[in-house]
């Protein structure tokens, strides 16, 4: 064997800003497992891991395309049959004015395109604080800083408008708005809305608009979309078959470009450009996108049923649990209570894991206001197990912060 000449491999100094807050906590989570207990798992955005299933007819539409031989490369940009499909339900959400559609390993990889055709060194974007951090990984990746703008906790957590403004610099080029909103469950009012569109036009940015968890919405009314709301401004807007279809492990999502066609143009070309340079998102999972958007929905009313009745629950023990306060999500499956405690966020969620094997993820992980504390719920579980969870919950705060 010849003596290696191997230095340790460091990773590139870039990836410091990227942030995974479960990562720490999966840890502690496995010490509490090898003492023989099990952990009410309150953390993972997976409605396949709880009692959700993706619909069976999804399931057969992607067997038969897998049968019929749709096992090679698929066109970059998607297959014809489900652009068309996601072209007719950005119709059906308002969008007037769509020049590209495009489909993707998932909404992560619209994200990460859409970013990476956008921004040079120098740049910024605004996304929101909290946030999911994807967002700002892939900046990380691209070596841009981050220039977070607050969401407003006592406005129901919409964006802070004079915060935005008060972020914007010559070099801005978008801003993400996340609809409804991961991880405070909030959803943008349409003033809210405008008002953001109104930014966009004085200050030519281009919005990402995350609409994935569109169609869960938990009080019967409609999310509306940011490129209804505003047909002349550049917006990109994210969607996917993770989280309304139950299939997050098909890897599938999209995005559907809007607003004036001379503005856009030459930004749609750089896309496909990148598009190109990846090959394709999964093949015959497409097939299941027209299934899927143009089918039966029934399984949405249930889903949502239920969710409904899980964010209940959350909500009557966040607000009546001592040092606890919790701003009622409206959609998603994401609450965000606020700690009135004197210690780091963080090590409540440690403690939380290893006293009462509860598992949620710290508000520091997703970034918050400097003073405040937070952490994420995820209301997936069943009543039952939720329950068990917040009575612990309840117990672990009378014992600790009595
Ligand atoms: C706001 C938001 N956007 C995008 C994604 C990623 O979606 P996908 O599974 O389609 O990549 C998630 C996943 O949790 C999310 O919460």
């Amino acid at each position: 064997m010849p003596i290696t000449q191997f230095r340790e491999i460091i990773p590139a100094t870039r990836l410091e800003n990227v942030r995974y807050a479960i990562r720490d906590l999966a840890s502690v989570a496995d010490r509490v497992i090898a003492q023989g207990h099990k952990v009410l798992c309150l953390n993972v955005g997976d409605p396949n891991i709880f009692d959700f299933q993706t619909p069976p007819h999804l399931i057969e539409a992607v067997y038969k395309a897998m049968r019929d031989g749709k096992n090679g490369y698929a066109p970059s940009a998607g297959i014809p049959e489900a652009i068309s499909a996601i072209r007719g339900e950005a119709a059906r959400k308002g969008i007037s004015s769509v020049l590209d559609v495009f489909v993707t390993s998932g909404a992560s990889e619209s994200v990460d395109i859409c970013l990476t055709s956008l921004l040079n060194p120098g740049d910024n974007i605004l996304t929101p604080c909290p946030d999911y951090p994807l967002y700002s990984a892939v900046l990380a990746k691209l070596g841009i800083g981050l220039n977070p703008y607050y969401l407003n906790e006592d406005d129901g957590w919409q964006p802070e408008l004079d915060d935005i403004k008060r972020k914007i610099t010559p070099r801005t080029r978008g801003i993400v708005l996340i609809n409804p909103n991961n991880p405070t469950g909030s959803v943008c009012s349409r003033a809210m809305l405008e008002q953001i569109a109104e930014l966009a036009r004085e200050h030519n940015l281009v919005i990402f608009s995350d609409e994935i968890y569109d169609k869960l919405m938990l009080d019967g009314d409609e999310c509306i979309s940011m490129a209804a709301v505003a047909p002349d401004v550049p917006v990109v807007t994210f969607g996917g078959m993770s989280k309304n279809f139950l299939a997050p492990g098909w890897r599938l999502g999209w995005s559907i470009l809007s607003g004036d066609a001379a503005i856009i143009k030459p930004y749609i070309e750089g896309v496909h450009k990148l598009l190109r340079s990846r090959l394709s998102a999964n093949h015959p999972e497409q097939y299941a996108i027209k299934v899927a958007l143009e089918g039966p929905q029934e399984h949405l009313v249930e889903f949502c049923n239920k969710l409904r009745r899980r964010r209940d629950i959350t909500m009557k023990y966040c607000n009546s649990i001592p040092h606890m306060s919790c701003v009622s999500p409206r959609g998603a499956f994401y609450a965000f209570p606020k700690l009135d405690i004197s210690e780091e966020d963080e090590t409540f969620v440690k403690e939380l894991i290893l006293q009462k094997h509860v598992m949620v993820v710290h508000g520091s992980g997703f970034g918050e206001k400097p003073g405040t504390k937070h952490f994420r719920i995820v209301f997936l579980p069943d009543e039952q197990t939720l329950t068990r969870a917040y009575e612990a919950l309840g117990e672990f705060m009378q014992e600790r912060y009595r």
